[in-house]
């Protein structure tokens, strides 16, 4: 099958290869899945889970990308609840083989199914944005109506669901960006929007829950503006910046069936809108990558037409 592999960390994405792999087996609970659709997240390759495995053994070539959205092909021994031939979509392990590839095999709990009316492109958007957002605002911020949000990068692709689903939960949010995204942003939700490149994030006032996609000295002026009792969630970590009466959580996302059902059901009831910036195929998605060019959302690559 093809596949994008990377085997040095120092290439960064120019190290990206189309490549001919063996198809992956399914191992007990696993399926296969054949990738219709798959998303990619640049930091990717610095994470130590793209170049060593859970025992920290060097795992390259490393296939990468690690949300998707495809058609069941194989069970692995003592897989339940999902079938062959069933859409699905999910977010796969960090220390396995990904899906930027025709297949991939993967734990089924992991995934979950995507409705007959979701276009697989969608589905494959949604994983690792749809979850990182809900995740932060939910169970680690545990979020109430009534209170305020500042939701960094909000046309972005993490961002952008943030708003959403903090504005459908009853919250005031306050999004930030580039002068650019400022319509993007108020079109997602944002009840307004700072620049942080002209505006002054400190005259924002004070926030129940931040919540951080950019990290360094955005993420430090934020954590100043922190009501007491109110809370940092940040999907940049590490930091050591805790606000002065209130809690930092440094998360990484997580697969979760049960949220990804939520995640779909309010795509196809027009809670939320996804946030895809650029399709690409397979055969192109290196360049995409590689490419200078400003991307304002999600990159999902098309791997079957
Ligand atoms: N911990 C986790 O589990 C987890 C999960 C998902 C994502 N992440 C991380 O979260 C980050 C955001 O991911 P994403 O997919 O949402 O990326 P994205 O689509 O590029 O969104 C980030 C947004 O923030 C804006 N931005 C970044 N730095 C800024 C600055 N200094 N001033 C103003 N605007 C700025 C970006 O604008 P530009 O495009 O112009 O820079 C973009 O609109 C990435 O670092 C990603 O690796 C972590």
């Amino acid at each position: 099958m093809k596949a994008i592999v990377v085997t040095e960390q120092a290439s960064g994405t120019a190290g990206m290869k189309l490549v001919e792999r063996p198809e992956p087996q399914a191992a007990i609970n696993d399926v296969v899945v054949q990738v219709h659709a798959a998303g990619f997240v640049n930091t990717e390759l610095e994470w130590p889970s793209t170049w060593a495995d859970r025992a920290f053994r060097d795992r390259t070539p490393s296939i990468l990308g690690h949300e998707l959205a495809g058609v069941i092909t194989a069970l692995g021994y003592g897989t339940t609840g999902l079938s062959i031939g069933q859409r699905v979509f999910g977010l796969s392990d960090w220390h396995r083989d990904g899906t930027l590839a025709e297949y991939v095999a993967m734990e089924a709990r992991n995934l979950a199914p995507l409705p007959g009316d979701v276009d697989f492109t969608v589905g494959a958007s949604l994983p690792i944005s749809g979850l990182t957002a809900w995740q932060g605002l939910f169970q680690h911020g545990r979020l109430q109506a009534g209170q305020s949000v500042l939701a960094h990068g909000a046309a972005g692709a993490v961002g952008s669901v943030v708003t959403q689903l903090a504005r459908e939960a009853g919250a005031y949010v306050i999004g930030t960006g580039r002068a650019a995204d400022r319509q993007k942003a108020l079109d997602f939700g944002a009840n307004e929007f700072v620049d942080l490149g002209n505006d002054s994030l400190e005259d924002v006032g004070g926030v129940d829950l931040v919540f951080d996609v950019i990290g360094g000295d955005v993420q430090k002026r934020s954590a100043a503006l922190i009501r007491a009792g109110g809370m940092l969630v940040t999907a940049v970590g590490p930091t050591d910046i805790r606000p002065a009466d209130g809690l930092t959580i440094d998360f990484v996302v997580e697969a979760d069936r049960a949220q990804l059902s939520e995640i779909v059901q309010r795509i196809r009831d027009g809670r939320l809108r996804t946030n895809i910036g650029k399709v690409s195929s397979l055969e192109d998605a290196i360049a995409t990558f590689n490419s200078t060019e400003r991307r304002a959302g999600k990159t999902v690559i098309r791997v079957r037409s």
